[in-house]
This record gives structure tokens, sequence and C-alpha cells, in this order.
């Protein structure tokens, strides 16, 4: 089998770091494409610790189309992975126009010189935020899209250009049409096994994870539980916690199946990758003081705006089409965080 060739834009990131390791050992050649505006190169030197290979780096942006049209003539990547974009919620509705030009432009310059050089295979990070609020908790990919904050709406903006793309190949019966998966991922928690990278967040935490652990490790003082007056069981928010591993593991699987004939005409499909399943707030506290033996230290307060009281995953479709599911559990989320914070406590500094 030929090796193939995997452009990874911000592959330097939390995700991005953990599916160059993956990559890496299933055998294909990795570039990465990372401005390192949220992420350090550690990552990657720490990737290629761990797995005994190398990838090439290139610092830069994916809207400097001068450059990223010079690192496809030197690497010819067969597949590309998207990873590069800005993630937080607030910071997006503080900074609308930041967003939109990181994550949307963005996309359009990579996807440009992409078409201008003939690849055409691209796995995009999506997300659960592009679903419209419904009365449903738990999500299939059918349902109506409808995001509710600019971070959500670029992802969405971005699905719909990427569904633009692939239709248009497909009704001009293109040789080389557009392949496209939009992974929509659910809550991505967890850490490689080995402790070696993990998620290093810029300041406070805004996720729940990060947090938690950041409080048991004694970096920060207590968690802020949002809102206990939820309709769930114990009263807190309800999400689909998915181990990072199993998450990056869901790219390859698309990667694979553009060789099947759910793509082989050309296509762009949105795959929901969680675990189908959802723990509370509370839950994750327990499950953490259980797997370290610290108490973490909280406090209820009032709901985060925005927050919805529980969602998770219909994981059925990435099941049938992608032959995908998650296989950690709970523990193995919470035992690999806290492995990766305890040794690294500053993170990557
Ligand atoms: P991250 O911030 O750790 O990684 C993103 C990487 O992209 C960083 O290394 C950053 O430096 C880089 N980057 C950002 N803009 C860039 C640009 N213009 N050019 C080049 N590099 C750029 O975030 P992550 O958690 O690894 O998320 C990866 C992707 O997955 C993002 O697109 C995010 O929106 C999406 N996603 C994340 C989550 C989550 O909870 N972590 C959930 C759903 C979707
Ligand atoms: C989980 C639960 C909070 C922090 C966000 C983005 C989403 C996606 C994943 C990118 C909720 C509660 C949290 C805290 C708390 N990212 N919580 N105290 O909000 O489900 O999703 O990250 O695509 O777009 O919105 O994740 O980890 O912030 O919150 O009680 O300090 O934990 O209310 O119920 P969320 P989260």
């Amino acid at each position: 089998m030929p090796t193939h060739t995997v452009l990874v834009t911000g592959g330097a990131g939390y995700i991005g770091s953990h599916a160059c390791v993956e990559l890496l050992n299933a055998g294909f050649k990795v570039i990465v494409v990372d401005n390192l505006s949220n992420s350090k190169s550690e990552s990657l030197s720490r990737v290629q610790q761990l797995t005994g290979k190398t990838l090439s780096f290139y610092e830069a942006d994916i809207r400097d189309k001068t450059a990223l049209t010079q690192i496809f003539a030197n690497e010819k990547p067969t597949t590309v992975i998207h990873f590069a974009g800005l993630k937080a919620v607030g910071e997006s509705c503080a900074q609308p126009h930041l967003y939109y030009h990181n994550n949307v432009f963005g996309t359009l310059v990579l996807t440009e010189v992409m078409q201008e050089h003939n690849v055409k295979q691209l796995v995009f990070s999506s997300s659960a935020t592009v679903y419209g609020v419904t009365e449903l908790t738990q999500y299939h990919e059918e349902l109506p899209l409808g995001a509710i904050n600019p971070y959500g709406r670029s992802k969405a903006m971005v699905e719909d250009i990427l569904r633009d793309l692939a239709e248009a190949d497909i009704k001009n019966k293109c040789e080389y049409p557009w392949k496209i998966a939009l992974l929509r991922y659910f809550n991505p928690i967890g850490a490689h096994e080995s402790g070696l990278i993990g998620e290093d967040p810029n300041g406070i935490p805004n996720n729940l994870m990060p947090y938690v652990a950041q409080v048991a490790i004694g970096k920060l003082p207590q968690l802020s539980v949002f809102g206990d007056d939820y309709p769930t069981p114990d009263g807190t928010g309800i999400r689909d916690y998915i181990h990072v591993i199993d998450l990056v593991r869901g790219h390859i699987k698309a990667i694979d199946a553009f060789n099947t004939e759910k793509f082989s005409d050309g296509n762009c499909k949105a795959y929901n990758l969680g675990a189908g399943r959802g723990y509370s707030v509370l839950e994750i506290v327990n499950a953490f003081e259980n797997v370290t033996g610290k108490k973490i230290n909280y406090k209820i307060s009032p709901r985060r705006e925005g927050d919805l009281a529980e969602y998770f995953a219909n994981p059925e479709l990435a099941l049938k089409e992608l032959n995908w599911k998650v296989e950690k559990t709970l523990h193995d989320m919470v035992a690999d965080t806290w492995n990766w914070q305890s040794k690294n406590p500053q993170g990557y500094k």
C-alpha cells in the first residue's frame, strides 16, 4: 500500500496532537500546519517521542495562502484533517469577527489551495454545537441545525460551504470529486495513556474536565457547578463525554471510508462522534474523586448562560458507515486526564 500523506491543520493542539499519534502509529506520513495561537510545539516533540516516528511541522496560518500553497507543493498530501480553529464559545460572542475570519475564511483558503492541488479528501472538526435547540436530548445527524453562538455558527457555515463544494462536483460528474466527512464531536476529554500529551488550556479553563483536574492538582481553589436545578436526576447538566483517543480513531475510520462505495462518487457526510450516553457534572466530580482519591472542592453556582440541561449523541450512523464506536470508559477518561495533569502540572511549560 502506498504511504498516504495526511496534512493536519491545528495538529499541535489538544485533539490534533492525539490524532498525529494515531496517524503515525497507523503508518501515515504526517504534516502539521499550526500557527501556535493556542498550542505549543512541545506537543509535537512529545508526539514524536512517544511514537518514535517523525513528522513535518510548518508554523503557518491557514489563512496565509502563499504559505499554504508552498506547503502543498512541497509535501503533496493526499488527505487533510482540518482541526485548526478557535473554539471558545464566550470569546466568540465577544469577538465574532475573529471567529468568522479564523474558522470560516481560514477554511475557504484551505479548501481553495486543496482544490488547486487536486487534494479533495477532507475530514473536518465540526461540533455538536451546530444542532439547534430541540426537545430531544439524543441528537441524530438529520436534526435541523441552529447554532446559538458565533462559534457554533462558524462551524455550521463551514459545513454548508463544504456541502456545496461536494454537491458541485457531484453535479459536474467531476473525475476527482470532494470526499468530505463532517465529524460532529460531543465533549472530548482525557489524554494519551502515556501522560505525555494532553489538554493544556490557556489561562483558566472554560470546560469542565480541565477545570476539575486543575482543582485536583491545587492550581484552582474550587469548581463552580453551574446549576443544580436542571430536570436531570441529580439536577446538574448532562453531556456525552468522549475519550480523545476514541475521537481521533474516528478520523482514521473516516479516511478509510473515503475508499468505500459511500464516497465513491464524491460525498459530504456528517457523523456524530459521541458515546451515546451522558454523565452529569456531579458524576464526573465523583468519578474524579474515586479515581484520584482527592476531594474536589466545589460549590453550586447559578446556571451558565447558553447551557442546555442534557444532550448526547446518537452514534449509530458512525457505527454503521464508519465501523466506529467508543471503546474507552469513564474510568479511562478520568484516569488518563489525571495521569496527564499530575505529570504536567504546568502543561507543556
Ligand atoms: P486546540 O485549540 O487545542 O487546537 C486547535 C489548533 O489550531 C491549535 O493548535 C491552534 O494553534 C491552531 N490554530 C487555530 N487557528 C489557526 C490558524 N488560523 N492557522 C493555523 N493554526 C491555527 O483545540 P482542540 O480542542 O484540539 O480542537 C480542535 C478542533 O476541534 C477545533 O476546530 C475545534 O473547534 C473542534 N472541536 C473541539 C471540541 C472540544 O471540546 N475540544 C469540540 C468540538 C469541536
Ligand atoms: C460541560 C458541563 C456545564 C464548567 C463546550 C462547547 C462545545 C464543545 C465542547 C467545541 C456543562 C458544566 C462546566 C465548569 C460546570 N466545544 N460546567 N462548571 O458547554 O457542554 O461544551 O465544549 O466545539 O461547543 O460549548 O462543555 O465542559 O464547558 O461543560 O458546572 O466550570 O459542565 O454547565 O453542564 P459544554 P463544558
